[in-house]
C-alpha cells in the first residue's frame, strides 16, 4: 500500500474503531489499536504497508515527547521529587527484576529477560493522562504524584535507550548485534575497554547535548517564537512549532546521536520556558494527537494475535505482571515512603499499564537481535491487554479504598498523613506561582483596555498580539517625539506624562491614555504636526507595519482610529481658519 493508501485506511478504521470502543466505555486508544490489528499482515483482508506505518509512528513519537516535554513542569516535578524519584526508580528496578524473573523461568536468554523486564517497567503517559482527566485527577496531589512519577520513569527510559545497544554488545547475542545510532561499533565488544570508551562517548555526547540545549535552547527558541508571533499569521506560528520539534528531534539525533525522544522531549521543555507556550501547546495538541493515532495504529499492526491462541498462559502471566504485580510495587513503595493509602492506591492504578514506551523498547530490543519476535508479540499483547484492563483497575483501586476505609480506618486516616500536608503545601506553592504568572498576564491585557478603552473593540487574543508588537518608548521634557513634515513610521499610545501637539493655530494637549502619530500611517503622507514631551512620558509604540498588519485585521478598531483623525482634522481646519480670521 502507499502512503496515502495507508494514511486514509489508518485514519478511517482507527476513527470508526476508536468510536466503538468509546462506545463500550473502554479508552480510544485500545479501539486505535483493533484497527491495527485489523490491517495488519497477520490478519485477513486488507494489508498495510508496516515498514511505513512504522515511520509515520515514529513522528508520533517525536510530537509526543514534544508534548510531553512542553507539560513538563521542573517545579511540579522537584515538589513531588520525595515520592516519584524514589518511586519511580524502584519501581522499574523491581518492575524488571520480576520480568527478568519471568523469562528466565520461561528460559529466556539474559538479554532478552532485561529488554522484556524493562518494556514492562515503564507505564504509557497517554494512557495515564487520559485516565487522569476522565477522573479528573490531573490537578490533585495524588495526580500530580502520578504524572511526575511517570516522568522520572520516562526521563529513565530514555537512559536506557542509549545505553541498551551498549548493553547489547555486553550481554554479546552476538552477531545478531547491529550498531544503532549511539555506537558506532558496528561488532560485538571485543573487551571491556571498548565498552568503557562506548559509554564514555555516550555520556560526553549526552551532555554536550544538555548543556546546549540547557544554555542556548531557552535563549534562541523563545526569540523566535516571539518573532514568528510578531507576524500575526497563525499558520506561521503552529509551522514555527512543529518546525521546531521535528527539527531539533531531527538534528540532535544526527549530530549528538541521541534518541528522536530525547530531542523532542527538550525541544518542548525549551519551549515550555517561553510565555507564548500555551499557544505552542493548543496549536501543536491536534497534530499531535493525529499522529498518535497512527503511532498506536503501527503498533497493532505489528501485533500477532496468534499469540494468544498458542501462548494464552504466558499472555496471562504477562498481564497479571503488568496490572497486579506493577500495581503491588507501586503500593508497597508508596507506603514504604510513608505516603497515605490512597495515594498509593491512585498512582498503582495509574500505573497497571504499559505502552508507547514500551514498543519503543521492544522495538529497539528486536533491531538489536536480543529479544525474538515472539517477546515482542507476548509485550505487544500485555500493552493491549492491560490498557483495556485499566479502567478496571482504577474501579478496584475505588472498591478497595472504601473496604479499607471501613477495616483499618485509622490506618487509611493516619498512616502518610503529616507528609501528604507538606507535599500538598508544597504543590499549593508552585501552582499559586504558575497562576500568579498568568494572572499578570491577564492583568497586563487589563490594564491595557482600561488605560485605552479604545481596545475594548478587539478580543482577547489580539491584546495578547498587541502587547507583543508594542516596543516601550519613552521621552524627556522638551523632546520632539513626532516632527511635522518627517514621514511617519510608527503610532504611539500615551501610558504615563502629557505631550502637546503644536498646531500654527495653537497646541493641543494629550495625557495618558491619549494616542498620536495614527495621521500620516493612516495617509501615508507626512506628519501634520510637532508632537513634544511636556513631562517624562511613556509610550508603546506600533511600528507602521505592525499597524497596517494588525488594523487590516482588525476593521473595527481601524474605524475607531480613523473617525478620531477625521475629527482631529476637521478640528485643525477650523481652527486655522478661525486663527486666521481673528489675525
Ligand atoms: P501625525 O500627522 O502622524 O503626527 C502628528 C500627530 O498629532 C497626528 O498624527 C495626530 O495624532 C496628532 N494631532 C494632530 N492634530 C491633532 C489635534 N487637533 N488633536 C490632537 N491630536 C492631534
Amino acid at each position: 500500500m502507499a502512503l496515502v493508501t495507508t494514511v486514509a485506511v489508518s485514519f478511517v478504521l482507527a476513527a470508526a474503531f476508536g468510536y466503538c470502543a468509546d462506545r463500550l466505555r473502554l479508552p480510544p486508544l485500545v479501539g486505535y489499536l483493533v484497527a491495527g490489528i485489523m490491517i495488519g499482515p497477520f490478519t485477513p483482508g486488507i494489508a498495510a504497508d508496516s515498514a511505513m506505518a512504522a515511520q509515520l509512528a515514529e513522528i508520533g513519537v517525536i510530537l509526543l515527547m514534544f508534548g510531553v516535554g512542553l507539560h513538563f513542569s521542573a517545579s511540579d516535578l522537584i515538589a513531588v521529587r520525595g515520592v516519584a524519584i524514589p518511586g519511580a526508580i524502584g519501581q522499574i528496578v523491581l518492575a524488571t527484576l520480576l520480568g527478568m524473573g519471568l523469562t528466565t523461568l520461561w528460559g529466556w536468554s539474559l538479554g532478552a529477560g532485561l529488554v522484556f523486564g524493562l518494556s514492562i517497567s515503564v507505564a504509557s503517559t497517554v494512557v495515564l493522562l487520559k485516565a487522569l482527566e476522565e477522573r479528573n485527577l490531573v490537578n490533585s496531589p495524588n495526580g500530580r504524584v502520578a504524572i511526575g512519577w511517570l516522568i522520572v520513569e520516562d526521563l529513565a527510559m530514555v537512559l536506557a535507550l542509549v545505553l541498551l545497544p551498549i548493553l547489547a554488545q555486553v550481554l554479546g547475542d552476538g552477531e545478531a548485534v547491529v550498531s544503532h545510532a549511539a555506537n558506532s561499533h558496528a561488532t560485538p565488544a571485543s573487551g571491556g575497554m571498548d565498552v568503557m570508551l562506548t559509554i564514555a562517548m555516550t555520556v560526553v555526547k549526552l551532555a554536550a547535548f544538555a548543556a546546549l540545549a540547557i544554555i542556548l535552547g531557552p535563549r534562541i527558541v523563545p526569540w523566535i517564537l516571539t518573532l514568528v508571533a510578531r507576524t500575526g499569521s497563525r499558520e506561521l506560528f503552529t509551522l514555527t512549532v512543529l518546525a521546531t520539534a521535528v527539527g531539533l528531534a531531527f538534528g540532535s539525533a544526527a549530530i549528538f546521536g541521541v534518541s528522536f525522544a530525547l530531542g523532542a522531549f527538550f525541544a518542548g521543555v525549551i519551549m515550555s520556558e517561553s510565555h507564548l507556550s500555551h499557544r505552542a501547546a493548543a496549536d501543536s495538541l491536534p497534530l499531535q494527537n493525529a499522529f498518535s493515532v497512527l503511532f498506536f495504529v503501527s503498533v497493532g499492526m505489528l501485533f500477532n494475535p496468534h499469540i494468544l491462541i498458542q501462548q494464552p498462559l504466558n499472555v496471562l502471566a504477562i498481564v497479571a505482571l503488568i496490572t497486579l504485580g506493577k500495581s503491588i510495587i507501586a503500593i508497597g513503595v508508596v507506603l514504604a515512603l510513608r505516603y497515605p493509602m490512597s495515594m498509593a492506591l491512585t498512582v498503582g492504578a495509574s500505573l497497571g499499564q504499559i505502552g508507547e514506551f514500551s514498543f519503543i523498547v521492544a522495538g529497539l530490543g528486536i533491531s538489536l537481535g536480543l529479544l525474538s519476535q515472539e517477546g515482542h508479540d507476548l509485550i505487544l499483547a500485555g500493552a493491549i491487554l492491560s490498557i483495556t484492563l485499566n479502567p478496571l483497575l482504577f474501579w478496584a483501586a475505588g472498591k478497595l479504598k472504601a473496604m479499607l476505609g471501613k477495616t483499618a480506618p485509622t490506618f487509611v486516616a493516619t498512616h502518610g498523613a503529616s507528609k501528604l500536608a507538606a507535599l500538598s503545601r508544597e504543590l499549593e506553592i508552585v501552582k499559586a506561582r504558575v497562576e500568579e504568572k498568568e494572572s499578570q498576564q491577564q492583568l497586563k491585557k487589563q490594564q491595557l483596555v482600561s488605560m485605552f478603552p479604545l481596545f475594548s473593540q478587539v478580543d482577547e487574543h489580539a491584546l495578547e498580539e498587541l502587547l507583543l508588537l508594542f516596543r516601550p518608548d519613552s521621552a524627556e521634557p522638551g523632546d520632539k517625539v513626532i516632527r511635522v513634515g518627517e514621514r511617519g513610521d510608527a503610532m504611539y499610545f500615551i501610558s504615563a506624562g502629557t505631550v502637546e501637539v503644536r498646531l500654527e493655530a495653537g497646541s493641543v494637549p494629550l495625557e495618558a491614555g491619549a494616542f498620536f502619530g495614527e495621521m500620516a500611517l493612516l495617509s501615508g503622507g507626512l506628519r501634520t504636526a510637532d508632537v513634544i514631551a511636556v513631562d517624562f512620558c511613556q509610550f508603546l509604540k506600533l511600528d507602521r507595519r505592525d499597524f497596517n498588519m494588525f488594523m487590516a485585521r482588525h476593521p473595527r478598531l481601524r474605524t475607531v482610529v480613523s473617525d478620531m483623525a477625521r475629527e482631529r482634522k476637521q478640528m485643525n481646519v477650523v481652527r486655522e481658519t478661525n486663527g486666521g480670521a481673528s489675525e
